[in-house]
């Protein structure tokens, strides 16, 4: 090695054996500065013959442009050094993502029924409500369904116990939102009661009811949403009417066929079970119950206050469940009551 790579050898050393920026100027000034080796090697060159002067003097300075180079580097890599301890110390750190607030969402079940809300508000209906926890009387009885009726083990449902521990016979959670039927029928022909001919009663009730069921299909809680229009001359041509533009609406589809399959309510005579069947898409041809339907029986409209030789009227029950089901292809309907976050923000 001659001189000057030993020179460049000892400065690599000392320049990374400074471990702070001030100590490493102070090194360098060895090297650099005024008293600095180098800087003697390039004084010293005048006294050398003016031969060897040409290649000392770019030998020196190439030396010096090593060491210049090599400080550089060590400044640079001590000033990081540097940021990232002072970004370890201190708490924040301006280059994590945001945080936001979370947005919620509706349940899409709740967005089937405002979307049922919208369209039957649409050609003139209301929304009526009624309480989930029901007498027998408006849940039962007052639909034609006495106390020793066979359709009643149809709705096996959760009854209340009093305060000795004793089950009620009188409430229960109700079965279906058909008990609004008689709520709104009662209060409209005491609202009327003194006019000659009352004005017709369309409304939906939509809610929550109760059945002791629980598989993929059927959940112990899920959603119903009834229909009823009362008037003079109302007749199953107009059910007809109404359900079928409002399902092929609702699916958006103007090709959706719609049929009317006989069947039996206690409260609705005639009654009948609806049906759908989608023309595209993957459940293309096959027929899927969707609801059940009927003119309101007469024993019913007289436990509303309303008289059965001037009025009739249609009732209809839709599953908005179902309706979601089919809507956006869920085969699961359990999906819908597990809270489950993962399944419930793809409807955001
Ligand atoms: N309430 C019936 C049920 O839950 C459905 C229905 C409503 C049928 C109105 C006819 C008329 O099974």
């Amino acid at each position: 090695m001659n001189n000057l790579e030993k020179l460049i050898a000892q400065a690599t050393a000392d320049f990374s054996a400074a471990n702070e920026i001030p100590r490493l100027e102070e090194v360098k000034a060895a090297y650099l500065g005024k008293e600095g080796s180098l800087t003697a090697l390039l004084k010293g060159l005048g006294k050398l013959p003016p031969e060897e002067r040409k290649a000392a003097g770019a030998n020196i300075n190439s030396a010096k442009a090593q060491v210049e180079s090599l400080l550089t580097e060590r400044r640079e890599a001590l000033r990081n050094a540097q940021l990232e301890a002072q970004l370890q110390a201190s708490a924040l750190d301006v280059t994590l993502p945001g945080r936001g607030p979370s947005r919620g969402s509706l349940h899409p079940v709740m967005r089937t029924l405002d979307r049922i809300e919208q369209l039957f508000r649409s050609i003139g209906f209301a929304v009526a409500d009624g309480p989930e926890i029901e007498t027998d009387w408006h849940n039962f009885t007052a639909l034609n369904t006495p106390g020793n009726h066979p359709a009643r083990s149809m709705h096996d449902t959760f009854y209340l116990l009093d305060a000795a521990g004793q089950v009620r016979e009188d409430v229960l959670l109700r079965t279906h939102t058909s008990p609004v039927q008689i709520r709104t029928m009662l209060a409209h022909a005491e609202q009327y009661r003194h006019l000659d001919s009352m004005p017709e009663i369309r409304v939906i009730c939509p809610g929550r009811v109760y059945r002791v069921d629980s598989d993929a299909t059927h959940s112990p809680m899920f959603h119903q949403v009834e229909g009823l229009w009362v008037g003079e001359n109302v007749s199953f041509a107009d059910l007809k009417g109404v359900v079928a533009d409002f399902l092929r609406r609702f699916f958006e589809s103007d090709d959706l066929k719609v049929r009317f399959r006989p069947s039996f309510f206690p409260f609705t005579e005639p009654s009948a079970e609806i049906d759908v069947a989608f023309m595209h898409g993957p459940m293309e041809g096959r027929w899927l119950e969707i609801a059940g339907c009927g003119m309101v029986h007469p024993n019913v409209l007289r436990c509303g206050g309303i008289d059965p030789e001037k009025y009739t009227g249609f009732a209809f029950g839709f599953g908005p469940d179902r309706l979601t089901m089919l809507r956006y292809g869920i085969n699961d309907l359990r999906l819908f009551f597990d809270g489950d976050l993962r399944f419930l923000s793809q409807f955001q």
